[in-house]
């Protein structure tokens, strides 16, 4: 019998609060941990579908506020839904927009109806408030849908926060009452800034509305060092533990080992695509520029260790050439790269956790901050 959504732990680490679990959607299977790249704009910059499957992410991600703006809801509804319109055929995830209204969006003012701000693209002005992002993302069709939130920044006075995570909860409430389509699972969002009593307060009031999955935002936000592990470890054991917990932009790997370490199953952030955009790849946990001189006549892979399309068929030569050309193949070649070491990383994990070796193989990523940084 399968439910849709169904979520079944398939190892709990003996010493830590880690596991290894299956996440069922419409689309397909999830095996958690796993790190989700994002297509913010219905595209991972730069890979075909079939360029992100071979780097083994699961599920993708998109942004409702981008998407929004263009080309708009109703045409990707047009279209078939966000996966036939983007010819992605497994498991997304969409973003709600609460997050970027705040990071993005100029002219914004925040009031109990919603978020009101003027479109980078054509001036005008937008609404979006819970039941407009869950009408979005019901057009849109990904598996997994987020709920509209009030992403406070850091730092921000108590009271703010207060105010913001007491407003992302009835904005919750909204986007439940808006929400009537089953084959999508909405998550909730835990804020509460760097307060651990805003933190444990949200985190209970969210389960007792029993929703399909929980994630930790407003994290990642310029806070220092050992703020989001500390924000993990409060917030993580009172979610409920059948069902999935997403840290919502981390993607460093001392990040995600101590959020694993602390009961995180899902990860999202713009890293790899990012860095990829600069040059930047991750090779054996460093991050090296390919436009280094140094590079030039050398002809070995990236990682010789690294399954990649990329790693099998190129030399660290060859990309340094493609940089210097300002050939459009070294985005592609790049980031297939780095999002394949990202994913590998937590499958890694994942493996690791079946065999009751997470703590052996990973701990060393637990030790002191600054140590494990890109
Ligand atoms: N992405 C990263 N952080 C957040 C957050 O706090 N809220 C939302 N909606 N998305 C995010
Ligand atoms: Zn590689």
């Amino acid at each position: 019998m399968h439910q849709p959504f169904q979520f079944s732990i398939q190892a709990q680490c003996s010493q830590t609060q880690a596991r290894a679990a299956t996440f069922l959607t419409p689309h397909g299977k999830v095996e958690t941990p796993r790190f989700m790249p994002v297509g913010t704009l219905a595209t991972v910059k730069a890979l075909t579908p079939a360029q992100l499957k071979g780097t083994g992410a699961q599920m993708v991600l998109a942004n409702t506020y981008h998407l929004h703006l263009q080309p708009g809801e109703d045409l990707i509804a047009r279209a078939g839904g966000l996966h036939r319109f983007m010819g992605w055929d497994g498991p997304m995830l969409t973003d709600s927009g609460g997050f970027q209204v705040f990071s993005l969006a100029s002219l914004r003012t925040i009031q109990e109806e919603g978020v009101k701000f003027r479109s980078p693209r054509d001036g005008r002005i937008i609404n979006l408030t819970p039941e407009k992002a869950i009408a979005i993302q019901n057009q849109l069709g990904a598996d997994v849908i987020m709920a509209f939130d009030e992403c406070p920044p850091y730092p921000a006075s108590k009271e703010a926060v207060i105010a913001a995570t007491e407003r992302t909860y009835r904005w919750l409430k909204r986007c439940i009452a808006a929400h009537d389509r089953s084959e999508q699972a909405l998550f909730g969002i835990v804020q509460g800034g760097v307060y651990a009593d805003l933190r444990t307060a949200a985190a209970e009031q969210l389960v007792d509305l029993n929703l399909p999955g929980y994630a930790i935002g407003g994290v990642s936000v310029g806070e220092p060092g050992d703020l989001i592990n500390q924000i993990v470890k409060v917030t993580v054991p009172l979610l409920a533990t059948e069902k999935p917990r997403y840290l919502m932009g981390v993607g460093t790997y001392q990040e995600m080992v101590q959020a694993i370490a602390a009961g995180i199953d899902l990860f999202d952030c713009v890293i790899p695509t990012r860095l990829a955009r600069h040059g930047a790849v991750f090779v054996r946990g460093e991050r090296w520029n390919i436009k280094n001189a140094q590079f030039r006549e050398d002809f070995a892979p990236l990682d010789a260790e690294c399954p990649c399309y990329t790693c099998q068929n190129f030399s660290r030569a060859y990309l340094g050439h493609l940089w210097r050309c300002r050939e459009l193949l070294v985005y592609t070649l790049l980031s297939i790269h780095n999002i394949t070491e990202l994913v590998r990383f937590t499958a890694r994990i994942r493996e690791a956790i079946l065999g009751d070796r997470f703590l052996s193989e990973f701990g060393h990523y637990l030790a002191p901050p600054e140590s494990h940084q890109y």
